[in-house]
């Protein structure tokens, strides 16, 4: 069995996503981290060389390769839906888990971290409301469960999620 969580930047999808491995037996998976490791450099330095686009084929990629693998919860970058060929590999893996945020409680959340290349800029609150308005379409038609996560712990929000795995 794999799960797989969406969402944007802040959401909690690392967080969680550690915890329901642990809880499931599951390996835990990070698309950023796996083409981190891939391309042996930073996120934000492979936005700065090569831009998003080229960011975007490596998403891509690092997901057609796990298709042939099994028994992990896959923590995926927060544009990752934006492509529709995304959302049928990601489809395919498994149950598609939204974790959603208001964007206040995104901000509080990332406000600190300088590895997010999209935030990096003048007004960090206001774009991350421009890019989740965008997002939010995408979000919501590739998610099988949504849990709003914005006064969750992470661990509440993996008892939660474990419950809706059990129902189903
Ligand atoms: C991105 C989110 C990041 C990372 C990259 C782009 C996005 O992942 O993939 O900086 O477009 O929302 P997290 O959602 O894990 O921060």
């Amino acid at each position: 069995m794999n799960i797989v969580l969406i969402g944007f930047m802040g959401s909690g999808k690392s967080a969680v996503g550690h915890l329901l491995a642990e809880e499931l037996k599951l390996n835990f998976l990070d698309t950023d981290e796996l083409i981190e490791n891939t391309e042996g450099r930073k996120i934000s330095e492979i936005f700065k060389a090569d831009g998003e686009e080229y960011f975007r084929d490596l998403e891509t990629e690092v997901i057609k390769t796990l298709q042939d693998y099994d028994n992990f919860v896959l923590s995926t970058g927060g544009g990752m839906v934006l492509r529709e060929e995304n959302v049928s590999l990601l489809k395919s893996m498994g149950p598609v888990i939204l974790l959603w945020a208001e964007p206040e409680v995104i901000y509080e959340r990332v406000k600190s971290g300088t590895h997010r290349p999209l935030l990096q800029v003048e007004e960090p609150f206001e774009e991350i409301k421009k890019r989740l308005d965008y997002r939010t379409p995408f979000y919501r038609k590739a998610a099988d469960y949504t849990i709003d996560t914005s006064k969750l712990s992470p661990e509440e929000i993996t008892k939660d999620i474990l419950q809706w795995l059990k129902s189903r």
